[in-house]
């Protein structure tokens, strides 16, 4: 079902690596609610993807950007505005990767250079992107800009890993850039938290699948899905959450207030 809840609406969005990342389904989904869209991802991710697929489907571009590279970006949000057709409405920032968790070096065992690397691409990464907008004024007032993190920002997983830390420096960007947005551009900046979610990026985590029978359990409403969050996402990309910003805003079946459900005692009764 599609509202027209984007209509008219331009935006960024970062990513899209094959039909099961979160970006993929909520890029379908923007399209359906009639919004237009650049879409963009590292070179590798590129290579690896199949982008071309999802750019076909919803008649968009593609900009290759590291979202590392500040020269990247200013090239992408240049660009960007040249084949939209003018200023930008909403950007989605859902990148993440740790070179700890892909080399399989324990939390109190990181290597500091992959820590950095990894810091960079999924927590520095929002600040980039966020900086190289507002310096172009290259965001629309009441624009809309979200970035995906999850709960270990807030309560320990331990195979979660050093992302744990990037996404609380993640969401304290959300917040910090988002005073300075809101009060010069009238542009909100949100993170969404989402239940763990069967991705390329979600399996790298040790014991994924389990961990996320885990959670289905926990949470009352169970998880959220990929295409859930494509869903809350539109919602914060359009006029009806124009006052909502520099939150981080749960997405996960009632996960994060559940001290424990009846599943997981009968569990321990057994
Ligand atoms: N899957 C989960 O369980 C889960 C839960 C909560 C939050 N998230 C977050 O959602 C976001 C999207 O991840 P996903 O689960 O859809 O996985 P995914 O693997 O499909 O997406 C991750 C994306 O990051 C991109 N990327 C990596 N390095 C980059 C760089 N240098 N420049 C630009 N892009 C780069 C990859 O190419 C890929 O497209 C991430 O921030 C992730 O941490 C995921």
């Amino acid at each position: 079902m599609s509202f027209n809840l984007l209509k008219g609406k331009k935006g960024i969005i970062f990513g899209a690596l094959d039909a099961n990342s979160i970006a993929w389904k909520t890029a379908e989904t923007i399209h359906a609610e009639g919004g237009t869209f650049v879409l963009t991802n590292a070179p590798i991710g590129m290579r690896m993807g199949q982008i071309d697929e999802l750019a076909k489907k919803t008649g968009s571009k593609i900009i290759p950007a590291d979202a590392t590279s500040e020269e990247d970006l200013e090239n992408l949000v240049t660009k960007s505005m040249e084949i939209l057709g003018g200023k930008i409405d909403f950007v989605l920032h859902a990148i993440g990767m740790s070179v700890n968790v892909r080399k399989g070096r324990a939390y109190v065992d990181e290597k500091y250079d992959f820590t950095t690397k990894g810091w960079d691409v999924s927590a520095l990464s929002f600040h980039k992107v966020m900086q190289c907008l507002y310096k172009a004024d290259a965001m629309n007032e009441w624009g809309s800009i979200v970035a995906l993190t999850y709960m270990a920002a807030q309560r320990t997983f331990p195979d979660y890993n050093d992302m744990a830390d990037n996404k609380a420096y993640l969401e304290s960007v959300a917040r910090s850039f988002g005073y300075f947005f809101g009060k010069e551009k009238k542009v909100r900046v949100n993170t969404i938290s989402q239940s763990p979610t069967p991705t390329t990026a979600g399996q790298g985590v040790k014991g994924f699948d389990n961990f996320i029978s885990y959670a289905e359990k926990m949470s009352p409403l169970g998880n959220a899905t990929a295409q859930d969050c494509a869903d809350y996402t539109v919602t914060l990309f359009s006029d009806l959450t124009k006052k909502v910003t520099m939150q981080n805003l749960f997405h996960d079946g009632g996960f994060s207030n559940t001290g424990v459900s009846q599943e997981v005692i009968d569990r321990f009764s057994e």
